[in-house]
């Protein structure tokens, strides 16, 4: 297969569909209207409501099923933002329409299903990348380049820290499901390990963790402690609870996780679904909450908790407005611009490797090492061994 997929639309548009219009999908849509490259041109999600919203929102023809979506005339790429278990399914008929795909993180449940897609991305000669994730954040961007830069030595120790209410959200019932990819350590640990990674250089050698479920009206993997070992010698941990208390916010000069102030004082109280609420109520709560839970933009940078970095000559972490750089002259402060929300880089990626500009970094490799991660740390927690990591792929150069 050629390095360059060939970019299927006049003059380079790269003409793109979405299926799934929920909380990711939506949260897309700002993005690929942005982007000059490409053209939202059709639609696909089931329920009529949402269908008809964002068709008459955009003016672009919708279709119940990501199947009828695939034979729209002229259709080069495809979002999948559909429930993490349909994601196989969906991208395997992506890659029989010959269409390059952009699937949602956990790309997968199971490593055999991500390997899977990697080898139909090969074999239909498209590009396979999987996002949105929150090491695609300017802030992490940058202090990778600053590693890679090598001014402040090795890393030696990347810590993080994650504190929300995600338990408590309305949810399906498969997002509380791990066997479906649900819970907080697929859902949120994706982020986490791929930060992890990307600062660390990508190549985890093994992983030993607790997960945990304490919330007997909430049965879920709602928190969890991952220890990762590199192969260079760094470690790392990933700390996540998504049972409401606590709010890592407080930690992050008020900043949430979209960029937007909430001192404690503003914060909501954290309601948990009583204890009459049904699967269809939280089911129409989560729609209700879509339709606005990922903001276009926003005052600040994107903050997914307390992220800090120690390399042997000096420490980084997220400053309000860009990163905070511990060196040998003490503190100094790297402002980052604002005028481009995460998945504005997402698309930014997702272009450059459709138009052969630049190799894709989160392509599927990637994303099966971040996968692997989360069912190491599910794994390690059930029989309390160290899991040792295979399908782990380094930072390119
Ligand atoms: N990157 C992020 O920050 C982020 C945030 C939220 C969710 N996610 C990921 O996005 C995915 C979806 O999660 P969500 O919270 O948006 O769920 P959601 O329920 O809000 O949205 C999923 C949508 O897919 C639709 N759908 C189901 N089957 C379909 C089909 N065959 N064709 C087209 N549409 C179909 C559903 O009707 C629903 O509207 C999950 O994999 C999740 O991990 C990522």
């Amino acid at each position: 297969m050629s390095n360059a997929p060939e970019s299927r639309s006049a003059g380079g548009i790269v003409q793109i569909g979405v299926a799934g219009l929920g909380t990711a999908g939506r949260a897309f849509l700002p993005a690929i209207e942005a982007h000059a490259g490409f053209r939202l041109v059709a639609v696909a999600e089931p329920t009529a409501e949402a269908r008809n919203d964002i068709v008459a929102q955009n003016g672009v023809p919708g279709y119940a099923t990501l199947q009828e979506m695939l034979a729209h005339p002229g259709l080069d790429a495809v979002y999948v933002g559909t429930p993490t278990d349909l994601h196989p399914a969906h991208v395997a008929e992506a890659f029989a329409a010959k269409k390059h795909v952009l699937v949602e993180k956990p790309m997968a449940v199971r490593l055999d299903q991500a390997q899977a897609m990697i080898d139909g991305a090969a074999r239909a000669g498209v590009v396979l990348l999987v996002g949105h994730s929150h090491s695609y954040d300017l802030p992490i961007k940058r202090m990778r380049e600053i590693i890679a830069d090598g001014m402040l030595g090795r890393v030696r120790m990347v810590n993080t820290w994650n504190f929300t209410d995600w338990i408590y959200r309305p949810r399906r019932p498969d997002e509380l499901d791990w066997e479906q990819g649900g819970g907080v350590t697929y859902r949120q640990g994706s982020h986490q390990f791929d930060i992890i990674r990307l600062l660390g250089g990508g190549m985890v050698r093994s992983v030993k963790a607790r997960t945990f479920d304490w919330d007997p009206a909430r049965r879920a993997i709602g928190a969890h402690t991952v220890y990762l070992d590199f192969e260079d010698g760094a470690v790392a941990t990933a700390v996540y609870s998504g049972y409401g208390g606590f709010a890592s916010a407080e930690l992050c000069f008020d900043v949430t996780e979209w960029g937007f102030l909430e001192p404690p004082a503003n914060r909501k109280p954290v309601r948990r679904p009583g204890a009459g609420s049904t699967p269809a109520d939280e089911l129409q709560a989560k729609r209700a909450r879509s339709k606005n839970a990922i903001p276009a933009s926003a005052p600040n940078q994107p903050f997914f908790g307390l992220t800090l970095v120690s390399c042997e000559r000096g420490d980084i972490r997220q400053s309000p407005q860009g990163l905070y750089v511990y060196g040998e002259q003490g503190r100094s402060e790297i402002e980052l611009p604002r005028d481009r929300s995460p998945r504005d880089l997402v698309m930014a990626e997702f272009f450059d490797a459709i138009s052969g500009r630049a190799p894709a970094l989160h392509d599927g490799r990637w994303g099966l090492a971040n996968l692997e991660v989360c069912t190491a740390a599910i794994e390690s927690s059930a029989s309390g061994r160290e899991i040792f990591l295979k399908h782990q792929v380094p930072v390119p150069a």
